[in-house]
């Protein structure tokens, strides 16, 4: 089995899907483009058949897609299907993606159908669609709460009529790493023809565990992941393709698979889809919150200041950030002080240096945040005082 895990971004699909996080056609394309110049392996634009605008959204990113796969999601409908494959044939790597609910509450609730019709559903349009396409991916939704039997069946069948991607979604987010790593060992053992396709990950995040869960199932077999920049997603949002791919890179020694993630651009793509959705990432956002690569306590700060691995287990140039940030605050101490004031052009004798430091204290006391103009402003009137 490779060690190749492919990063398939839904950023433009299930992201968008977020209440009040829709794109227009030129931010999407944006998007995609930086999506491509992040390495993704799959870019899903969007789900043609839902409205024109969406059909034209994935057709222009079809055919402005370079190396990316470019897929569209379609319901288990052949009119679905249909329209899937008119938005993505242009693309030099079209992929048709269908999906059917498989638990017991949505086949009944939802879909109003016994699971024979289902098993039906998937034959005739999984068979459809590799008529048009080659590259056809098919999704058990609410795969976590499917029964395993049956959810067998249905993954058998999908391979035999021609899927080439397996995706078990967590659709609800309910799923722990054991029992999500579990389903896929499960599976991949005893679906027969398991070894003609690749097994996907699509995890939500509603326990805050979609990264976690999609790792285990990485570590379980799954060679395909499924995800969102900043984890932007229905409802807690989706696992986040900037957390996966560090966590990949930077823990290569307990999880040994690659991605072609060019780690550098992830900032930048985080900046892009903050800025169009105006979807504000949290400060303490892994890998790319405000607050990644800040320190502000003095032991921190005196830290960074010797050796950045004492506190910092990527660097911040690795995802694309220039610097660190040593925020001055009330935390701070001499050595970080004594480095800002380096750094922004001052040279102070120890004396000054002690009085400066006393009266940044104070000022730190008094402020949420210190920033350099306060400092430049301290200093200078000290000079001018001393
Ligand atoms: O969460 C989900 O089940 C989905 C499928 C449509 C792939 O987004
Ligand atoms: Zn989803």
């Amino acid at each position: 089995m490779t060690d190749t895990v492919l990063i398939f971004d839904t950023t433009l699909r299930d992201g968008e899907q977020s209440p009040g996080c829709s794109m227009n056609l030129e931010e999407k394309l944006k998007v995609a483009a930086q999506l491509e110049a992040m390495g993704v392996d799959i870019i899903e634009a969007g789900f043609a058949i839902a409205s024109e605008g969406d059909f034209e959204a994935v057709s222009a990113v079809a055919r402005q897609a370079d190396r990316a796969v470019v897929a569209s999601l379609a319901r288990a409908a052949i009119g679905d299907i249909d329209r899937a494959w008119e938005a993505v044939r242009h693309a030099r790597r079209p992929r048709i993606h269908s999906f059917i609910a498989t638990s017991p509450l949505h086949m009944r609730v939802k879909l109003n159908k016994t699971p024979e019709q289902v098993l039906q559903a998937i034959e005739h349009t999984i068979s459809h669609a590799r008529n048009l396409c080659p590259d056809v991916e098919w999704s058990a939704e609410d795969a976590t709460r499917s029964e395993p039997d049956f959810l067998a069946r249905c993954i058998e069948i999908a391979i035999r009529c021609g899927a080439t991607t397996i995706n078990l979604p967590d659709t609800v987010g309910y799923a722990t790493p054991e029992t999500y790593g579990a389903l896929f060992r499960d599976m991949i053992a005893r679906v027969p023809n398991a070894d003609r396709a690749i097994f996907s990950t699509h995890c939500h995040n509603d326990l805050g565990l979609g990264v976690a869960n999609t790792l285990a199932a990485v570590a379980a077999g799954a060679r395909q992941v499924e995800s969102t920049i900043n984890g932007i997603g229905e409802r807690a949002g989706n696992a986040a393709v900037e957390e996966i791919a560090m966590a990949l890179k930077v823990r290569h020694d307990v999880m040994p698979f690659r991605t072609n993630i060019v780690s550098t651009e992830i900032t930048r793509a985080s900046r892009l889809v903050s800025g169009i959705t105006g979807f504000q990432v949290q400060p303490n956002k892994a890998i790319v919150g405000a607050n990644a690569f800040a320190h502000e306590s003095g032991i921190h700060q005196d830290g960074m200041l010797k050796d950045s691995s004492t506190y910092e287990i990527m660097t911040p140039e690795s995802v694309g950030v220039t610097t660190s940030n040593l925020v001055m605050g009330k935390h701070s101490g001499r050595a970080a002080f004594r480095s800002k004031l380096e750094a922004l052009g001052y040279s102070l004798g120890d004396n000054a240096f002690q009085d400066a430091f006393v009266r940044f204290k104070a000022l730190a006391d008094a402020k949420k945040a210190v920033f350099d103009e306060d400092i430049v402003a301290l200093v200078d009137d000290e000079v001018l005082r001393g």
